[in-house]
């Protein structure tokens, strides 16, 4: 357990998750650019705070920018500020995240999305530590220590020229690959619990009953496409909703949208597994296909990797009910049982 950040603490136990930190203290005094990596809600917001606070920066100005969230003009202006006329609208200079981080860390978060354009100013900034603000003609030096997160696998967009090489060499000194929830099984129940007693402490109920048998089943044996972040709305919801203060948790609400009367188009199937309320991305268990450089693959494995995600997920979603399983995969109670058979699962999880 560690503050991440003042309030946030980082929980978890897991050898995996040992390993991250471990790594996160031996890199964190070292003013050298650190990438983050890992899955979508598995912490990378989190590491990034506690690298600046282990560095020896830690007193210094920690600021952030979420790359995906703005425009490339825009982005080049809040990294780099502008001076006063740059452009139409420009009244007052503006110093821009390099400037406000000056001898403290910038943690560039979403960093796959740059621009060609703001990668090269990066590289240079990286590369000698000077950048002018846009519209301006005077040099400022940068002491900034870069801190970079991502969820996309940047050496392939680097191999698909859709991100500077040189730049991906420069950023990643060292990189942390935070591993995904379902890889952290030990840790699943600390984070469930922290969350259910945070939540019923919100709703001002006196204690947190604990979570029943099943339930507890349930959170194990899910594979959590959205890692922390889903685990942490599906424990709040089901606490929130369950009727009964006193009675430890039952029901796992995974899918905020199942409803008997949830509206889906005619004919459509009903996916098995949804994503949590704060997620647009297309459901991670959708089996990305190969790129083009990424054979040879396993084609059997992969196809049974699959399957096994599929049964498992469905499972879960419907309470380990083998009826309920069979009807969410639209096969029929036998076909479901073989299945669970020939992938060894008929004691999951
Ligand atoms: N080890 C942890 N202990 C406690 N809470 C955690 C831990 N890791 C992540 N969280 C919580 O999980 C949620 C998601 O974390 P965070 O935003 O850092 O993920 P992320 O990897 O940046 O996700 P994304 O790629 O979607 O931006 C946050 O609410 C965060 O507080
Ligand atoms: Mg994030």
């Amino acid at each position: 357990m560690a503050e991440g950040q003042r309030g946030d603490r980082l929980l978890g136990e897991s050898p995996a998750f040992m390993e991250v930190l471990e790594l996160v203290s031996q890199v964190a005094p070292l003013d050298k650019p650190v990438l983050i990596v890992g899955e979508r809600g598995t912490g990378k917001e989190l590491i990034a705070a506690r690298l600046h606070y282990l560095s020896r920066r830690w007193d210094q100005e920690y600021v952030k920018m979420n790359c995906a969230a703005i425009s490339e003009s825009l982005m080049e202006t809040e990294l780099f500020g502008h001076e006063q006329g740059a452009f139409t609208g420009a009244q007052k200079s503006h110093r821009g995240r390099f400037e406000r981080a000056d001898k403290g860390s910038l943690f560039l978060d979403e960093l796959a999305t740059t621009s060609p354009l703001v990668q090269e100013k990066l590289l240079r900034i990286i590369e000698y530590g000077e950048y002018e603000r846009v519209g301006g003609n005077k040099t400022l030096v940068a002491d900034v220590r870069l801190i970079a997160a991502t969820n996309e696998d940047l050496p392939t967009l680097a191999r698909k020229g859709k991100f500077r090489e040189d730049l991906l060499d420069r950023l990643a000194f060292d990189v942390i690959t935070l591993p995904p929830l379902r890889s952290r099984p030990e840790d699943i129940l600390i984070l469930a619990e922290h969350f259910a007693v945070k939540m019923a402490m919100d709703l001002g109920r006196e204690y947190f009953p604990g979570f029943s048998m099943s339930a507890r089943k349930v959170l194990r044996s899910y594979h959590w496409p959205g890692n922390i972040r889903e685990l942490k709305n599906a424990v709040e919801r089901s606490v929130y909703r369950s009727t009964d203060p006193d009675h430890p948790i039952d029901l796992i609400s995974l899918d905020p949208f199942e409803s008997p009367y949830r509206p889906t188009r005619q004919g459509d199937p009903a996916p098995v597994v949804r994503e949590t309320s704060d997620e647009t991305a297309a459901p991670s268990l959708t089996p990305s296909v190969p790129a083009v450089d990424d054979f040879p693959i396993d084609f059997r494995k992969s196809v049974q990797d699959y399957e096994v995600g599929l049964i498992k997920s469905a499972l879960a979603a419907s309470q380990f009910n083998q009826k309920k399983t069979a009807d969410a995969l639209g096969v029929t109670y036998h076909q479901l049982r073989g299945y669970l058979k020939k992938y060894d699962l008929l004691d999951s999880p």
